[in-house]
């Protein structure tokens, strides 16, 4: 069961955590939508979930995409290394088919750009870890190239699924294809912040997630 964020209203405002930001960029902060223990709590579980699709003692490549999942990496792979006996490797990838404003309209084509060499992985098993499900390009991308390089065995694990409100047939499809193994978070069809993820660059230092007004 993939948990859903409805959290109590009084961990909603930031300074519930003891979290202080400078004054424009609080205002954008609507409310905390996964507090911090909520996360550290999934991430554990989500690592113990995982362990179990690599036999005991083997190794395994970590790729976070970057940038939006490095935190969220970071913790999911020194979990995964405490609840079992793998052999933890990391190798970065950066892939983007968004740029640094917020939000997409969804026209157009959209390339996915991905910085990873075949030799970095081809053979090996893998985690792929991004931050978040949205119209699911990227991971329809990595996933792609990935077999075409010939990767045994591959887990895909995102931190949070949005919810679409009305998706277009052709990002179903996409969607499909990204079919990530395991999800942190269900989300609404929201623009969220923190835990890696950024509002125009803003924010990704929080230790929650929450949501961002970007129009204002
Ligand atoms: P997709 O390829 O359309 O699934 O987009 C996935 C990427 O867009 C994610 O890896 C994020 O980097 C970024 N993204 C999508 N939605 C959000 C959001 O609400 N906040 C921050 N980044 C997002
Ligand atoms: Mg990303």
């Amino acid at each position: 069961m993939v948990p859903e964020t409805g959290i109590d209203p009084d961990c909603a405002t930031l300074a519930a955590h003891g979290i202080q930001l400078p004054r424009a960029l609080h205002r954008i902060v609507r409310r905390v939508l996964i507090p911090p223990a909520a996360l550290q709590e999934r991430v554990r579980e989500m690592a113990r979930l995982l362990a179990e699709h690599y036999p005991p003692e083997s190794e395994v490549v970590v790729t976070p995409v970057l940038t939006g999942a490095f935190m969220f990496a970071a913790d999911l792979g020194r979990a995964l290394a405490q609840e079992s006996t793998l052999d933890v490797h990391f190798a970065l990838t950066k892939a983007g088919s968004y740029g640094a404003a917020m939000g997409v309209d969804g026209s157009g084509v959209r390339t996915v750009i991905i910085d990873l060499q075949p030799s970095d992985v081809a053979g090996r098993s893998m985690l792929l870890v991004d931050d978040i499900l949205d119209h699911g390009f990227t991971l329809a991308a990595l996933r792609d190239r990935l077999s075409a390089w010939g990767v045994r065995n591959v887990q895909v694990c995102v931190l949070l699924n949005k919810q679409l409100e009305d998706p277009e047939p052709q990002i179903l499809a996409q969607r499909a294809k990204a079919a990530p193994d395991l999800v942190g978070f269900e989300i609404p069809d929201v623009w969220v912040a923190g835990y890696g993820l950024d509002a125009a660059g803003s924010l990704r230092h929080l230790p929650c997630i929450v949501s961002v007004d970007k129009d204002t």
